[in-house]
């Protein structure tokens, strides 16, 4: 089975189950958890050594005072004291046997158990990776939530609870983080950000020389001369043997002369950069698309539209199963046809699919066209993992409610997927189903593409998190307990490109959903096929 769907995912260039060696702690909650569990410790640990160094130089002071009194008093009269026998027998003593003693107690090392405290916790840390992926995953969210350098610094976001803010040597380190990802964009924002907080005076250990730096080039990339000369002379007020920004300076002063030159003899080049800049605007607009639905701006429905969504009681047509118990049913949106039930999925079945997918979730990764092996993509950052209906009564039972409200034969379908997304995690736009260009797609799996989607989410979201449909303009939020379906085909079977959709970034929380892809087979009597291609 797990063969199969490897494959299925393969021939998609969509995610794939395998699990990597590393974790990649920033891209789930779940994992990230047990690391702050594991720093608990460490500082138990860390205070245990405290305390066992504290008692050690305690014994070390009082040896040292006693030996200060009695020092004093024989330095006074050593004749007269060594006069008394057992005086002259504890000096004996003393220096055979009880420095050494001491000597041994300064010697030892009381750092052992927490060191290898450490050693073996350290086995677990983030790397270097997942550091430049949870400082990615931040200015991923910069742009998409619009939010500003400074909202950001200072923790102001929607729905936090537990406000954290970031010092001038945070902000120097995204703003490196970005500048090695040869984002100059966000290296400008970072380090001006961290100069703004020396500036107002922040105690740092940043250098306003390294950040200048940083900043000047960033700004130079970006094409602003006059403003990287200035910074340029910043630095050079700061230091002004500083060989790099001396040789900038004089480079910007004759590339400057050079431009003054050309300006004068042609404005070709301008139009042409306007051009560049208008196809620039222009480019991706399905990502600003996007965006927008995240931040909740833009729905594109129409009152009258709007008037035409309604909320019902629904029993699965008559499923004997649902007769009594009608379950909450909500339109969510029209075309394509959105529906969300409600109280669907209850808190205690939530926390058994979480608990089984948990040990599981590894970083969903993609296929590279290029080097054809296995990476992870930042258009996919989430953790995933597979559950079969055969494990446990609770994923079984979950299956058949899909089957009953949906009319479709589960039997076909995939096994059921947990997801889970970490601050920052996301989907960008795609399809659930296989295009035509794509024959192969699902092939291993032999129940044809994916008609449907169910999806259960398993949690609320502080802030972020919608899942939208860029196509349309339908921005779904993810609210605990209820699922969203969808059909991904028309009863023709050809795709409905309409139903293109994301999985916004999460900006505050932890999002954890679970779905269900339905497939084409067992369902030939259940939704019979049209003759009209594009219904
Ligand atoms: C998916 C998907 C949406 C979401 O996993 O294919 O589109 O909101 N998920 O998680
Ligand atoms: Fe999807």
């Amino acid at each position: 089975m797990a063969f199969r769907k490897v494959w299925c995912a393969l021939a998609l260039g969509f995610l794939l189950p395998f699990s990597c060696a590393h974790t990649d702690f920033f891209t789930s909650i779940g994992h990230m958890t047990d690391l702050i569990n594991t720093e608990k410790d460490l500082v138990v640990s860390l205070k245990d050594y405290i305390k066992a160094e504290e008692s050690k130089l305690e014994q070390i002071k009082k040896w040292a005072e006693k030996l200060d009194q009695l020092t004093a008093t024989a330095t006074k009269d050593p004749e007269g004291f060594l006069g008394h026998p057992v005086n002259a027998f504890k000096l004996m003593k003393r220096l055979n046997t009880e420095w050494g003693e001491l000597e041994s107690l300064v010697l030892k090392d009381m750092s052992d158990g927490f060191i290898s405290n450490m050693t073996i916790q350290r086995q677990f840390f983030p790397n270097d990776e997942d550091q430049t992926g949870a400082a990615k995953a931040l200015l991923r969210l910069q742009d998409t939530y619009n939010l500003d350098t400074d909202t950001l610094s200072r923790g102001n976001l929607p729905g936090v609870k537990h406000k954290s803010f970031l010092t001038a040597e945070d902000c120097f380190e995204l703003g490196k983080i970005a500048y090695t990802e040869a984002d100059y964009y966000h290296t400008e924002l970072w380090m001006e950000q961290a100069l703004k907080q020396l500036d107002e005076g922040e105690v740092s250990s940043a250098d306003k020389v390294y950040i200048l730096d940083y900043l000047s080039y960033a700004v130079y990339q970006q094409g602003d001369l006059a403003k990287a000369t200035a910074l340029t002379r910043r630095l050079l007020e700061l230091d002004p043997e500083h060989q790099r920004a001396n040789g900038n300076m004089k480079y910007f002063e004759y590339i400057m002369a050079k431009e003054k030159e050309a300006n004068k003899s042609s404005t070709d080049s301008e139009e042409q950069e306007k051009e560049t800049e208008v196809k620039k605007k222009d480019y991706l607009p399905e990502r600003r698309k996007y965006e927008m639905l995240c931040r909740g701006e833009g729905l594109k429905m129409t009152p009258r539209r709007q008037k035409r969504l309604f909320c019902r009681y629904y029993d699965g047509n008559r499923n004997p199963r649902y007769i009594l118990g009608p379950v909450k049913q909500e339109d969510e949106w029209d075309k394509p046809r959105i529906v969300r039930f409600l109280d669907i999925i209850s808190d205690e079945e939530i926390e058994t699919v979480k608990e089984l997918a948990k040990p599981r979730l590894s970083r969903a990764t993609v296929h590279d066209p290029e080097t054809g092996k296995l990476t992870t993509a930042h258009y996919r950052v989430s953790k995933s993992a597979w559950l079969s209906g055969y494990e446990s009564p609770v994923v079984s039972r979950i299956n058949t409610r899909i089957q009953d409200l949906t009319g479709l034969d589960v039997s076909t379908a995939e096994e059921l997927q947990v997801a889970n997304y970490g601050v920052g995690g996301q989907y960008e736009p795609h399809f659930d189903f296989g295009r035509k260009d794509e024959p192969d797609a699902f092939k291993e799996l032999g129940t044809g593409n994916r008609i449907a989607t169910w999806l259960f989410y398993m949690s609320d979201v502080s802030a972020g998190g919608a899942t939208v449909f860029p196509e349309v303009g339908a921005s779904v939020w993810p609210r605990k307990g209820t699922a969203v379906f969808w059909y991904n085909l028309f009863p023709s079977g050809e795709g409905d490109y309409s139903t293109r959709h994301a999985a916004c970034p999460v900006l505050v929380g932890n999002k954890w959903v679970s779905n269900k892809w339905l497939h084409e087979r067992g369902q030939e009597f259940r939704r019979p096929c049209t003759l009209s291609e594009l219904e």
